[in-house]
């Protein structure tokens, strides 16, 4: 997956960092009700690197609308409520949050300054704060 924003392959660092973080993650990623054996398996699997594009693609959604964020409300909320159904805990967003911005860093390097780090948490944030109301009702 290409992130048309920035022109980097999350693929490469983004979602390896994830399992890394929190192997308790690899469970909720099930397709078919078949369990990956390793994160490695799972790394490798069609369904998951289309979840990563599907991550992307928020993301990408969220800069393009940055100066109107609410517009995205409604689609967060409901995709909050999608995670909460498959028993994703909203607390594991954060680690997401985490390996992207060790995917930035790593891809970005010294352009990767405290202000953008500061901007992509923000934003990263933002789209969290919209989805967390998933788990509200
Ligand atoms: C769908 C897991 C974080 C965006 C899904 C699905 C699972 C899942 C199991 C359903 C199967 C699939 O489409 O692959 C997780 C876990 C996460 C996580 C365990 C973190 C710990 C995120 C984040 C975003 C996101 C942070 C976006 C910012 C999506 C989208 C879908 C999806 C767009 C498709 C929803 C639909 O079909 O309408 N996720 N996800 N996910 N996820 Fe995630």
């Amino acid at each position: 997956m290409f992130c048309a924003f920035l022109h980097i392959d999350p693929a490469c660092c983004h979602q390896g960092r994830l399992f890394d973080l929190d192997p308790d993650l690899l469970p909720l990623f099930q397709y078919n009700c078949k369990q990956f054996a390793s994160p490695q398996e799972c790394l490798s699997a069609p369904e998951f690197l289309d979840h990563i594009r599907k991550v992307m693609l928020v993301i990408d959604a969220a800069v393009n609308q940055l100066e109107n964020l609410p517009c995205l409300e409604e689609y967060l909320y409901n995709l909050g409520k999608k995670h909460q159904a498959v028993g994703v805990k909203v607390e594991s967003f954060s680690t997401v949050g985490e390996s992207l911005l060790y995917m930035l860093e790593n891809c970005l390097g010294t352009a990767f300054c405290p202000d953008v780090r500061e901007a992509w948490t923000k934003l990263y944030d933002a789209v969290v704060k919209a989805m967390r109301h998933g788990w509200d009702t």
